[in-house]
């Protein structure tokens, strides 16, 4: 595969993937087919549909097949099962670099990630005021955007990627109910990307329903790749950016 010849890293984008446990190498094409216009592919979450062992064993079995190296975050539904470390281990093993804790490098190109949380967007944004469960909640999120700035401030890197699963901004979400707009993401990770210059990028997943591109307070450029935005939009259920 010839790389891009201005230099930069073809990078493709997906979200929600929602593997069943009744699929049949549902991604195997696909992942080929973005093997060959691309060289890197990120996952943004919700790859699973309830976070069984079984549909991250499928999903498994496509990223062994796909020629290009696989990153990417777990989403809502990856926890539903309530063993986010199994899927975790069964897709690491299966060689996909799962960000969390630790940012990655790839021909110069820098990838932090985490699956983000809840908790709303400028008037409608939760304080952590009360009740200590409403803290709780707040103090979630705030880990989130902490583990996503500790991995941006290890990267030497001119250029990365924010991989996410939930948004960090309202216009990427915008084609939902505004009603729910509390429940598709948090500003407070919007923070972290907007402090460091060489995050030229940010993609996440999450609100099926949203628009496809937009910025963060200082302008930064954020897409959301749920498949289910793209394939009406794109013709087809991923994108790639040039980065
Ligand atoms: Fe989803
Ligand atoms: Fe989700």
């Amino acid at each position: 595969m010839p790389p891009a010849s201005n230099g930069k890293l073809r990078v493709a984008a997906i979200g929600d993937l929602h593997v069943m446990e009744d699929s049949v190498a549902p991604y195997r094409e696909l992942f080929t087919e973005i093997g060959n216009s691309a060289d890197v592919l990120l996952l943004c979450g919700d790859l699973t549909n309830f976070g069984k062992t079984k549909e991250a064993e499928i999903l498994a079995e496509d990223i062994r097949a796909c020629s290009i190296p696989v990153l990417g975050v777990l989403g809502n539904h990856d926890y539903e099962c309530g063993q986010p470390d199994v899927v975790c281990s069964i897709l690491r093993e299966a060689g996909m670099i799962v960000l969390d804790e630790q940012a990655h490098e790839i021909d110069g190109v820098g990838f932090a990630g985490v699956k983000g949380f809840l908790g709303g967007f400028g008037r409608g944004e939760l304080a952590p005021f009360g009740e200590p469960i409403v803290k709780a909640f707040v103090d979630e999120a705030l880990s989130e955007a902490r583990k996503l700035e500790n991995q941006l401030r290890t990267l030497r890197t001119d250029r990365s990627v924010a991989v996410l699963h939930y948004s960090p901004i309202v216009g990427t979400i915008e084609g939902e109910p505004p009603a729910i707009f509390q429940y598709l993401g948090s500003q407070r990770l919007c923070e972290p990307i907007d402090r460091f210059d060489h995050v030229k990028a940010v993609v996440h997943g999450h609100a099926h329903h949203g628009s496809y591109e937009g910025r963060t307070p200082l302008g930064k450029p954020v897409y959301n790749v749920a498949q289910f935005v793209l394939k009406p939009l794109l013709g087809k259920p991923y994108t790639v950016l040039e980065i």
